[in-house]
C-alpha cells in the first residue's frame, strides 16, 4: 500500500528515528550515495510561493538521480481547471510521487485520498510536517533529543502544529507564548496533552528553554490581516532583550523567510546564536530520506 506523509501524527517514533538516521547518512555522503530514485518522477504542484520547500526538494530528488516536475498554481488550477479528484488520479499515472504546497488541509487529504502514488505535504493552512521534522533533526544534531525543551514565541500557524505534534513524538518539551486568539489548533493542543505548556508572556516561556523558535506573524494566504497583527503581535518579537530571559546559550531557530524587524530583529537573526541556515540546509537532507522511505 502507498504511504503518504502528511502529517507527523502519522508516523511512529522509530519511523521517524528511522528517517533520521538515513538524513544522517545522506548529509554525510552527499556526493557519493546511491541513486534510489534513477527513472523515478517527482511532482512538485505548489499553489503558495517557496524557497527552501520547493528547491530542497528538486535538488534532493535530483541528487537521488530522479527527475522532478514543478507545477504552480497557474498550472493545474486544482478543483478550478478540473475536480481535484480526476488530477490526483490522473497525475498518479505519470508520476511516482507528489509534493504539494496548499491552503486548506482539506485539499491535500483529498488529492491524497484519490492518489495511488505517495503524497507529501510541503505545507498546507494546518500543518508542515517537513520543516517540524527537520527542525527536530536539526535539534538532535545539536544537542540531543533527550530533556530538551524548546519554546515557540508567536503566531500558533501551520509550523507550530507540527512542532507540537513532532516534539510529542520525540519527546521534546514546549513552551508557547502567542498573543491571544493566535493560539494553535486546539485539537492538536489536546492530542499532545502535557508535552506542550502555555505561557502568556514570552518571557515566561522562554525561561529555561534550550531553543528558542519563531515564525512570521502574518502566514502566506493571511496578508490581508497584516495591520491587525502587527498590533497583536507587538510584544512577541523575538529581540535581544527576549534572549536575556533565556539560558546563557539558548539557540535561536526560524523556519524562514523571516520578516525581518517583526517577529524577530536582524541582531537576533544574525547573531551568533541563530542557527537558522543550518537549519533549512537540513530540509534537504531530512527530506531525501522522507522520499526514499516512501518511495522504496
Ligand atoms: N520554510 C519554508 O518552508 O520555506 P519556503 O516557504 O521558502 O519553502
Ligand atoms: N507560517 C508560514 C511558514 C512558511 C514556511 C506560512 O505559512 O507562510
Amino acid at each position: 500500500m502507498k504511504k503518504d506523509l502528511l502529517a507527523i501524527k502519522d508516523l511512529t517514533r522509530a519511523e521517524i528515528e528511522d528517517i533520521f538516521s538515513l538524513a544522517s547518512q545522506l548529509k554525510v555522503n552527499r556526493k557519493t550515495h546511491a541513486t534510489p530514485l534513477r527513472n523515478k518522477t517527482v511532482g512538485l504542484i505548489f499553489e503558495k510561493p517557496s524557497t527552501r520547500t520547493r528547491v530542497s526538494f528538486e535538488v534532493g530528488v535530483h541528487e537521488l538521480g530522479g527527475n522532478t516536475i514543478y507545477l504552480s498554481s497557474d498550472e493545474v488550477k486544482l478543483g478550478k481547471r478540473e475536480a481535484i479528484k480526476d488530477a490526483a488520479k490522473v497525475l498518479s499515472r505519470y508520476l511516482d510521487a507528489m509534493v504539494i504546497r496548499t491552503f486548506s488541509h482539506d485539499r491535500l487529504l483529498e488529492m491524497a485520498g484519490f492518489s495511488s502514488i505517495p503524497v507529501i505535504n510541503g505545507l498546507t493552512d494546518l500543518l508542515h510536517p517537513c520543516q517540524a521534522l527537520s527542525d527536530l533533526f536539526t535539534i538532535k544534531e545539536k544537542k540531543g533529543l533527550d530533556n530538551v525543551t524548546l519554546a515557540f514565541v508567536g503566531d500558533g500557524n501551520n509550523v507550530l502544529n507540527s512542532l507540537l505534534y513532532g516534539c510529542g513524538k520525540m519527546g521534546v518539551k514546549i513552551k508557547l507564548a502567542c498573543p491571544k486568539g493566535y493560539e494553535p489548533d486546539k485539537k492538536i493542543l489536546k492530542e499532545v496533552g502535557s508535552s506542550a505548556e502555555l505561557y502568556n508572556k514570552p518571557e515566561d516561556a522562554v525561561k529555561d528553554a534550550d531553543i528558542i523558535y519563531t515564525d512570521v506573524w502574518t502566514s502566506m494566504g493571511q496578508e490581508k490581516e497584516y495591520q491587525k497583527r502587527l498590533k497583536a503581535f507587538r510584544n512577541f518579537q523575538v529581540n535581544s532583550k527576549l534572549l536575556g530571559a533565556a539560558k546563557k546559550n539558548v539557540m535561536v531557530m526560524h523556519c524562514l523567510p523571516a520578516h525581518r524587524g517583526k517577529e524577530i530583529t536582524d541582531e537576533v537573526l544574525d547573531g551568533k546564536y541563530s542557527i537558522v541556515v543550518d537549519q533549512a540546509e537540513n530540509r534537504l537532507h531530512v527530506q531525501k530520506a522522507i522520499l526514499v522511505k516512501l518511495l522504496k
